[in-house]
C-alpha cells in the first residue's frame, strides 16, 4: 500500500459574468446602497467578483474545475474512487452536491459526499481525503470547493454583499510513494455561530428564518487573525518544519489585510503569499483551490515546493494543510 497522498492536478473555474467594484457600486446605487471602489479596495483588496447565472448551481461550477484538474493530472473520470465537495451553497437540501457532480462527471459508483465547513471547507475536505487515502480507503480522489455565494447575499447590506463571489476549484489527490501532504490541523468552535451565519432552514415547504448571509465583520476579522496563526504553527510543528521552510503561503482569500497579518506573524514576505482575492472576492470553500490553481498554472508555484494552505470561516471553523506539491 502507498503511504502518502499527493496532489497530481489542479483546476478552477469562474463563471463568465464579472463585476468590477465600479460595476457593483453602480448596480447597488440603483437600490440606494452607497459604496465605492476606493472603500472596497482599501478595506479588502477586492477589485472584482464573478456571479453565476441564475440557473447555474455549485455542481455546474465544480464540474468545470474538476474536469480541468482531471486533465492536468492525466486521470480519467471513471478511475476516480472518492469525491468530496466542500460547499455551503449546495444545489439541493439533499442529495449532496457531490452526488449530483459525480453523475455529471460519469464517475458513478464511488463514495461521494459534501463537507460543510464554510470557508474552511476545502481544508477540511483535503484533510479527509488525505486520511482516506492513507488508510487505503481511496487511491484517486477529487476534492472540490464550489460555491454560488451570490445566492445568499443580502444586497441591501453593503457591509457583506461587496465581499463575496462565485467560483470553484479542484484538485486530484492520489496515493503516492513519496510524501505530498505532510500534516494538517483542523478546529471548530461552535460558540461563535452567530458572528457569521445564514440563519434559515427549510420547514413545512417554506424557508423559515432569514436565508441570507450576516456577519459581524470586525469580530470575524479579529478571531481569524489569531486562529490562522495557531493553525499554521501547529501544522508546521507536526511536520517538524518552521515558517522559514515555506515556499508559498496560500491562505483563504477573504481579505488582503488578513493575509498580510498572517504573513507578518509568520515573518514571511508578501512575495511568498498567493493572492487572488482581488480577482474573485471571497468565494468561501472555493477560494483556496482557486488560488492554488492560478498559482500552479501561472508557473509561480512549482512541483516539489512546500505549500501551507490555511482556511477560516463560519462555524467558527479553521485549519491548515502543509504539503509538498
Ligand atoms: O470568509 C470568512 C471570513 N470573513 C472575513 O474574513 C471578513 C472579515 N472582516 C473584514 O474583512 C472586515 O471587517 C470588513 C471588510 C467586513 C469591514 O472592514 P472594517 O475595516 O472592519 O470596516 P468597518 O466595519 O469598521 O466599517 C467602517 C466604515 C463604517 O462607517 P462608519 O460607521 O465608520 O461611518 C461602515 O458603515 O465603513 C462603512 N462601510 C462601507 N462603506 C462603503 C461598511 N461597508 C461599506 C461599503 N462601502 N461596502
Amino acid at each position: 500500500m502507498k503511504l502518502y497522498s499527493r496532489i497530481t492536478g489542479t483546476g478552477s473555474y469562474l463563471p463568465p459574468r464579472r463585476l468590477s467594484n465600479a460595476d457593483l457600486a453602480a448596480e447597488l446605487a440603483t437600490q440606494g446602497i452607497e459604496t465605492s471602489d476606493d472603500w472596497i479596495v482599501e478595506r479588502t483588496g477586492i477589485r472584482a467578483r464573478h456571479f453565476a447565472a441564475p440557473e447555474v448551481c455549485s455542481s455546474d461550477l465544480g464540474i468545470e474545475a474538476a474536469r480541468r484538474a482531471l486533465q492536468a493530472a492525466g486521470v480519467r473520470a471513471q478511475d476516480i474512487d472518492l469525491i468530496i465537495v466542500a460547499t455551503s451553497t449546495p444545489d439541493m437540501v439533499f442529495p449532496s452536491t457531490a452526488c449530483i457532480l459525480q453523475d455529471k462527471l460519469g464517475a458513478n459508483g464511488c463514495p461521494a459526499f459534501d463537507v460543510q465547513a464554510v470557508c474552511s471547507g476545502f481544508i477540511y475536505a483535503l484533510s479527509i481525503a488525505d486520511a482516506m487515502i492513507k488508510t487505503g480507503a481511496a487511491s484517486k480522489a477529487l476534492v472540490i470547493g464550489a460555491e454560488v455565494f451570490s445566492r445568499i447575499l443580502n444586497f441591501k447590506d453593503r457591509t457583506t454583499c461587496v465581499l463575496f463571489g462565485d467560483g470553484a476549484g479542484a484538485v486530484v489527490l492520489e496515493a503516492s510513494d513519496t510524501p505530498g501532504i505532510l500534516a494538517s490541523d483542523l478546529h471548530a468552535d461552535g460558540k461563535h455561530v452567530g458572528i457569521l451565519c445564514v440563519p434559515g432552514h427549510v420547514s413545512g415547504g417554506q424557508v423559515s428564518g432569514k436565508p441570507l448571509l450576516q456577519m459581524d465583520g470586525q469580530a470575524v476579522f479579529k478571531l481569524a487573525v489569531g486562529v490562522l496563526d495557531e493553525a499554521a504553527r501547529a501544522t508546521l510543528a507536526k511536520a517538524g518544519k518552521t515558517a522559514a521552510d515555506i515556499d508559498w503561503l496560500i491562505p483563504h482569500q477573504a481579505n488582503l489585510r488578513i493575509m498580510q497579518s498572517s504573513a507578518r506573524k509568520l515573518k514571511l514576505s508578501m512575495d511568498k503569499v498567493i493572492v487572488t482575492v482581488d480577482q474573485h472576492g471571497n468565494t468561501s470553500a472555493a477560494s483556496i483551490p482557486l488560488a492554488l490553481d492560478s498559482a500552479v498554472r501561472s508557473g509561480k508555484v512549482k512541483p516539489g515546493e512546500l505549500l501551507l494552505l490555511e482556511g477560516v470561516g463560519g462555524g467558527f471553523t479553521w485549519g491548515a494543510v502543509l504539503l509538498n506539491l
